[in-house]
């Protein structure tokens, strides 16, 4: 089965079995009855599908293909800072290597992260990781006082330029801005609407607007493009001038040339640790549990 997040390119998001954000791509990899899964994504997401599915095969186009996010937490580090932090329930965003999994009580992705923390009662605290303007986001959204976060950030929705953002509201006025929640606070707060991959692209298929602009990685605008043929959808530019989208450079590490060449040969393949996998599956399984008892 292939499996290909929304930031993917166009190609290979056409030709992928299943398309989604992080959090449906888990719920996919949980329960696929395919044996072999090719990821079309970042390594994180492949190596969350083999500690879900350890007997089947997992397959990357690019082993290469990391997160800028992932890297900003690393795991000797985050135990350092958890002992500072003794009594907190540690809440990790799937964005995470399987060393930081394993350090985690439940995983969130930014879909049912606000839910996977409202789960626990306000008394309880709460280590939030790795993404800083994720967990600020949800730590105003829930009023918690008690929620300590980790400073990660993800390189591309940090680049975000507000003066270029502003200045194609005044080309566009009526568009309205929608963002991610890994965008930093000055693009939240100028939004019209915040949410993960999957809400932002629901939320243009159910909103009345005509124009958008998009406040995330540029593949996602693909699918909006399908789903609303007569929309217009403006990417948001980042701080570069020299760019007019704002492109996940480890996304785009994965071709489809290469995918083929992954699929004819079967390589490179995602191994782990058991150790490592089995505990970094308790969170994850945690979190799926959540999720379906939510209706997520
Ligand atoms: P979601 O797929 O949860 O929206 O996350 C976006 C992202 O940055 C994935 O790398
Ligand atoms: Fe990581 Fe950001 Fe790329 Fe997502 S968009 S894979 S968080 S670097």
């Amino acid at each position: 089965v292939i499996l290909a997040h929304y930031y993917q390119e166009s190609e290979i998001q056409d030709i992928a079995d299943f398309v989604g954000d992080s959090l449906a791509l888990s719920q996919e990899a949980a329960k696929t009855k395919a044996e072999i899964i090719l990821f079309a994504g970042v390594h994180f997401m492949a190596e969350t599908a083999k500690i879900l599915s350890p007997s089947k095969k997992v397959l990357i186009p690019d082993i290469n293909a990391g997160c800028s996010l992932a890297d900003s937490c690393p795991p000797l580090e985050f135990e350092k800072f958890k002992q500072l932090y003794p009594n907190h329930t540690v809440i990790s965003y799937v964005n995470t290597t399987a060393e930081i999994k394993a350090l985690t009580d439940i995983v969130c992705t930014s879909s049912n992260a606000l839910q996977i923390v409202n789960s626990l009662p306000l008394s309880e605290k709460i280590i939030f990781a790795p993404d800083r303007n994720l967990g600020n986001y949800i730590k105003e959204q829930t009023l918690r006082d008690n929620m300590v976060i980790w400073d990660g950030a993800c390189h591309v929705h940090e680049r975000f330029s507000l003066k270029r953002i502003v200045e194609l509201k005044k080309i566009y006025p009526d568009a309205k801005i929608i963002a991610h929640p890994e965008c930093d606070k000055t693009i939240l707060i100028i939004s019209d609407f915040i949410g993960s991959t999957s809400a932002l692209l629901n939320y243009t298929i159910s909103d009345k607007a005509e124009k958008y602009i998009i406040a995330t990685e540029f593949g996602i605008i693909h699918q909006m493009q399908k789903s609303n043929p007569n929309k217009l959808f403006i990417a948001a530019p980042p701080e570069d001038s020299s760019c007019a989208c704002n492109d996940c450079y480890f996304m785009k590490m994965i071709t489809l040339k290469k995918l083929y060449n992954c699929l004819k040969y079967e390589l490179p393949e995602v191994t782990l640790d058991e150790e490592i996998r089995r505990k970094a599956e308790i969170p994850i399984r945690r979190m799926l549990s959540i999720s379906e008892k939510l209706g997520l």
